[in-house]
């Protein structure tokens, strides 16, 4: 490569056009999934005070919703429900007649083409907060994998395109590919949630989600935020068991775990913007402190640079409606 004065970067930043034409990152809408909240203990729409701009619908509004992503172009939605009653097994969270299989059926009736995922995870369904089944204080990791295998076929059997595993037990992508294949689910792919840690960034889904843990915290099953190799080792096992689709979650603080994966698997890779990505931003935004829409743009084109395919945004909508503006 020559040097200076006969190399000079800046003659392909010197107008907008140049710069596109050289772009290494496009921002798609196509690559983007949308979260959201389902709960029956409401009768309309509630903002999430800690989320501002984010609803919890009720299994008739979210279909609207839903309708609105996908006239803005977003390909897919990702399903959180809060039931009406919770006890320690998470019962309403494979129950037939669940929030998210009655929403399912909603959003599919009013949008048949969108793509509908379902957060797969027992802690807004449980009394005592936690992802699986409690003896003596602790998370039991074998005993939890049938029901999150029975909560992905009620999911499916609802209608669901796709099952996202969130809770982080061993070997739990494995069962519920096998819990598919056996009823005749093959061909519904699993995005898991594969590296996802311990994080403090979920703080405002817990209010959204209202599945706070009522004692203790999700270290012993959520990753340590210091690893990074064993992020590595949770991933090979996840594409093991059957995983189509890995995940890295939170984003933001995680862009070199992101990089690491794409180094290293060949699997299509999901991040996932978490709620305190969104709600700092958000904070900043409101106060007048960043410019909103550049700030967001910036932080997504680094998780796709870092090697995202697919960004779970609660910015989604926003986002397309800024590249609308664009064109
Ligand atoms: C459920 C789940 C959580 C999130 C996604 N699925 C919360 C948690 O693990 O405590 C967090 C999403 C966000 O913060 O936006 N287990």
């Amino acid at each position: 490569m020559s040097s200076f004065p006969i190399t000079r970067l800046r003659r392909l930043r010197q107008t907008q056009l140049f710069r596109n034409l050289i772009a290494e990152t496009v921002i798609s809408i196509d690559s983007f999934i949308y979260p959201l909240f389902i709960s029956e203990e409401i009768t309309k729409p509630k903002e999430i005070s800690a989320m501002p701009g984010i609803n919890q619908w009720t299994i008739e509004t979210v279909a609207k919703e839903a309708e609105r992503a996908y006239k803005l172009g977003i390909p897919a939605v990702l399903l959180f429900g809060i039931p009406k009653k919770k006890d320690d097994v998470g019962s309403l969270a494979y129950a037939k007649t669940g929030v998210i299989q009655k929403a399912i059926k909603n959003i599919k009736k009013t949008v048949p083409d969108l793509l509908v995922i379902t957060d797969v995870c027992l802690c807004e369904y449980t009394d005592h907060g936690h992802c699986g089944v409690i003896q003596n204080k602790f998370v039991q990791n074998d005993p939890t994998l049938k029901l999150l295998s029975a909560m992905s076929l009620s999911h499916v059997q609802a209608g669901a395109d796709m099952v996202a595993p969130s809770d982080m037990m061993d070997g739990r992508v494995g069962d519920i590919r096998r819990t598919l294949d056996k009823n005749g689910f093959t061909e519904t792919p699993i995005m898991a949630y594969s590296a996802k840690y311990a994080s403090g960034f979920y703080g405002p889904f817990r209010e959204a989600a209202q599945s706070a843990p009522q004692f203790g915290d999700r270290r012993s099953y959520q990753m340590d935020p210091r690893n990074v190799l064993e992020a590595l080792r949770e991933i090979a096992l996840d594409i093991e068991e059957g995983a189509d689709i890995i995940m890295v979650k939170p984003a933001m603080p995680y862009l070199d775990v992101i990089y690491r994966v794409k180094e290293t698997f060949n699997l299509p890779l999901a991040a996932y913007n978490v709620s305190g990505e969104y709600s700092m931003i958000k904070a900043a935004a409101n106060n007048g402190w960043i410019d909103e829409e550049r700030i967001v743009m910036e932080v997504l084109t680094g998780i796709k640079r870092a090697g995202a395919d697919i960004i779970i945004s609660y910015f989604a909508p926003q986002v397309a409606q800024w590249l609308q503006n664009k064109k």
